[in-house]
């Protein structure tokens, strides 16, 4: 059952991952999908929507008109304009569950903007529409509230009709196979765990670099800014799977357990030590791919003097017995120059030179780096000697690429994901206390920014930031990577 089912997420995302997801038979052979949103539209008009959907934003192209067939007879509409809208839905679903015989497992998602949730969480439980037999869940968008204590009245409600088990608060980037495989890269091998520690890691960057603005959303990202688009849930759960110590097992309650852990011993930066330990920041009119663009003052839908960040860089640090003392930077920022998602690990330097100062220049400490996405992969720095006389250094570079070692297309974070909660694995969503511990970390350095204790900088769209970015680590004598 989706929710939302006129809005974008669903014609770009849900409905290209259930197609995917029926083109590699992955989907069970009882089975239906139920639109629902306000205007009414009839089914057929509905399906041909959703196929011209599939036919631009599917990962593989073109659609296939034989499968796509199979799946349109399996979705359906039903408006819920109002109360009886649920009444008729209610119906439909009984009527539908009978016809193809799903025992009464039911999934909702919700898939509307966060102002529908608690009224369609009510309605759902209003209205009986989960099955009087099998297993209910519900899948929540982002944003999950708008700061701890709304995130905690969402949980709340949504209690009043699901029990936590059945709550699956997506996160789309862990269902990224490249933020997967950090885990699998640090517990599948033996090699790198014993050095992931403060006595080896000099310091860890996290980068979330997008060349795109703010696009057609501005009504949304005007009021969260990139600190709740992207840092509250992505970035920090990119972080709580780099830091995190190694579950018992690979299963929801031991890995959320861990990541919770991390997320609890995550410093809080004080109202106080926004000037010290942040940056945020805007972009301004600026060239993207040679394209000039327009500063975020100028795009549709904001205000020329808004305040909203559009790029955050953060300084944090881990108060537990691994991390202690090492500083992990994380930023994010819309229109930087590049599209770039990635984790650097930065060695601290040998301990001991015996070559030469000469012999070295120019050689820097070990970095591990991944690479999440685009030109998905894993590399390596190293010194090597380069071949002549005499003894010469310079960092070279071991590399994994996705591409080239599997020959195959990853399936979109959606698709795992769905698949997930129809199997009722949430390993890879955020439980209620993983959210609450973002929004703690997050709400005082709103608060700080709001008490106009970090000024908000501007930077060139095209460019790697503000300039109060690069002073954030020159302080520490050290730089940002270039992704
Ligand atoms: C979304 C944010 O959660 O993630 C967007 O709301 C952002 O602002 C997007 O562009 C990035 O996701 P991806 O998968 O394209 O890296």
């Amino acid at each position: 059952m989706i929710f939302g089912a006129s809005g974008d997420l669903t014609a770009r995302k849900l409905v290209p991952a259930l197609y995917n997801l029926a083109l590699q038979h992955l989907l069970p052979a009882s089975f239906a999908v139920i639109g629902s949103a306000r205007r009414a539209v009839t089914e057929d008009a509905f399906r041909t929507e959703l196929h011209d959907a599939v036919a631009e934003f599917s990962r593989t192209r073109p659609i296939n008109e034989e499968v796509w067939a199979t799946f349109a007879r399996s979705i359906h509409y039903v408006p819920t304009p109002d109360d009886s809208g649920f009444d008729e839905l209610s119906r439909v679903l009984a009527r539908i569950d009978g016809e193809i015989g799903a025992n009464g497992n039911r999934l909702f998602y919700l898939a509307t903007p966060p102002a529908a949730y608690e009224p369609i969480i009510r309605a759902i439980g209003a209205h009986d529409l989960r099955g009087a037999t099998g297993w209910s869940r519900v899948v929540v968008e982002k944003p999950y509230g708008h700061d701890l204590e709304s995130a905690m009245h969402l949980t709340s409600v949504i209690q009043e009709v699901f029990r936590e088990d059945e709550v699956f608060r997506i996160d789309h980037y862990l269902g990224k196979e490249t933020v997967q495989n950090i885990l699998v890269l640090r517990f599948a091998n033996s090699i790198f765990e014993p050095i992931w520690t403060r006595q080896y890691v000099d310091h860890v960057q996290i980068t979330a670099a997008e060349s795109i603005g703010i696009e057609e959303r501005a009504g949304y990202y005007d009021s969260a800014g990139a600190m709740r688009d992207i840092v509250q849930n992505h970035l920090l759960q990119l972080l709580a799977l780099v830091a995190m110590e190694p579950p018992s097992a690979f299963d929801d309650r031991s890995v959320r357990d861990e990541k919770v852990k991390v997320l609890r011993a995550l410093r809080r930066i004080a109202p106080e030590e926004v000037g010290e330990l942040t940056v945020r920041g805007q972009y301004g009119p600026g060239f993207i791919g040679g394209e000039r663009v327009v500063g975020y003052g100028q795009e549709t839908g904001v205000a020329p003097s808004s305040p909203t960040e559009t790029y955050v860089a953060l300084k944090c640090f881990i108060d537990n017995w691994r991390w202690e003392g090492t500083p992990f930077y994380i930023r994010t920022g819309k229109r930087l120059p590049k599209r770039s998602t990635e984790i650097a690990i930065r060695f601290r330097l040998a301990p001991h030179r015996i070559f030469t100062r000469e012999a070295s220049e120019g050689v820097d400490a070990n970095e591990l780096v991944l690479r999440i996405q685009p030109d998905e992969g894993i590399s390596l720095t190293f010194g090597a000697k380069v071949p002549v006389q005499g003894l010469r250094i310079r960092s070279v570079n071991m590399d994994f690429g996705y591409g080239e070692s599997f020959m195959v297309d990853a399936p979109d974070s959606y698709e795992t994901l769905i698949l997930d909660a129809l199997r009722g694995d949430a390993t890879l969503f955020t439980r209620r206390d993983e959210v609450e511990q973002q929004w703690a970390f997050v709400d005082p350095i709103l608060a700080g920014w709001h008490a106009g204790r970090q000024e908000l900088a501007t930077y060139a769209a095209g460019t790697w930031g503000p300039e109060p970015a690069e002073t954030l680590l020159a302080r520490d004598g050290r730089t940002w990577r270039r992704p």
